[in-house]
């Protein structure tokens, strides 16, 4: 079998988490600026699988079970739903530039990829929903409940107006978007994050139910401003998504004033994105701002901010 190499998308959502998970709509687009990279060779003569995780020393497994191995989960997943008996001895490579537990996609990146690389070492030629629908098995494994936004966006590579358990609704994005991620440095786990919202919804329905129903508006609007590249609308757009995400009690102080300092320095908007309480916060800006908005971010406490910039998509009909 030949040596098989490939690559994933990091992501961010710029609207509608958290909502997501409980039926409405949410907007994500791929960030081609941060990738994970999984390269596959054969091990000859081995009856092992070796993996190298550059950003965790590296790690050997073998064919035993190992249920509390999440990379034995993972590839046990992808066996399965290829209908193989079993797995050749390979050695598995993984690299990434996307920060782990950040909101960025990296789980997402990591089930894709390992997924699309697995699958073409064996000689499949997987179609992206069926490589979608594998990656969103072992994000189930890794997350419990997710909406399936970040497998979708990633195995896509599009930006995606979402909603779960439908087909994915991809769109045409007008004028160039400047994004900067601006990374809190606080870390934390989706699950955990999620958890927080099932809690408080089952506390207080009433309320978190009406403010999911005004991010799911928010979220309506803003796939048109999006479509029709109105800058200062789309930020305006995620600056009210930030107060119900406050609302839902996922923003926390550092992430509140990465967005403020985002906006009193000239950008059309922002807010966090993924599950929160930690991770990044998105901020919508024009070219010729994004230096000083990135300075005002690191002065307000971004441990990193990276630029990455969505291009405009033109999508058949
Ligand atoms: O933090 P992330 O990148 O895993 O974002 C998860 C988005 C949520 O809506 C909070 C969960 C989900 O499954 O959609």
């Amino acid at each position: 079998m030949p040596a098989f190499s490939v690559s994933a998308p990091g992501k961010t959502i710029l609207f509608g988490e958290h909502a997501v998970v409980y039926g409405h709509h949410a907007i994500a687009v791929p960030l081609f600026d941060i990738s994970l990279k999984v390269s596959i060779q054969p091990l000859p003569n081995k009856n092992k699988i070796l993996i190298i995780n550059s950003d965790q020393g590296n790690r050997h497994i073998s064919f035993e079970k190992k249920e509390d191995n999440p990379y034995w989960i993972t590839l046990e997943t992808i066996r399965q739903s290829l209908n193989v008996d079993h797995l050749p001895s390979m050695e598995i490579a993984i690299s990434s530039s996307i920060p782990v537990a950040a909101g960025l996609g990296s789980s997402a990146a990591f089930s894709v990829a390992l997924t699309k690389a697995v699958s073409g070492f064996l000689g499949f030629n997987l179609p992206v929903e069926k490589l979608n629908s594998i990656a969103f098995e072992i994000e189930k494994h890794q997350h419990g409940s997710p909406s399936g936004i970040d497998n979708t966006v990633v195995a896509y590579q599009s930006p995606v107006y979402y909603r779960k358990n439908e087909f994915p609704i991809f769109f045409n994005i007008n004028k160039p978007m400047h994004l900067i991620l601006a990374d809190s440095g606080i870390r934390s786990l989706t699950k955990d994050v999620v958890l927080h919202v099932k809690q408080e919804l089952e506390k207080n329905p009433d309320k978190i139910n009406k403010i999911f129903a005004e991010i799911e508006k928010i979220t309506i609007e803003a796939k048109g401003t999006l479509e029709t590249g109105d800058h200062r609308a789309i930020g305006n757009l995620m600056l009210d998504n930030h107060i119900h995400l406050q609302r839902l009690g996922v923003s926390i102080i550092e992430l509140d004033c990465l967005v403020e300092a985002a906006v009193e320095s000239g950008a059309f908007g922002a807010k966090l994105c993924g599950s929160g309480q930690g991770g990044n916060v998105v901020a919508l800006t024009s070219y010729d701002k994004t230096e000083k908005v990135i300075k005002a971010m690191r002065q307000a406490g971004a441990v990193s901010c990276l630029r990455s910039t969505i291009q405009p998509t033109k999508v058949l009909d």
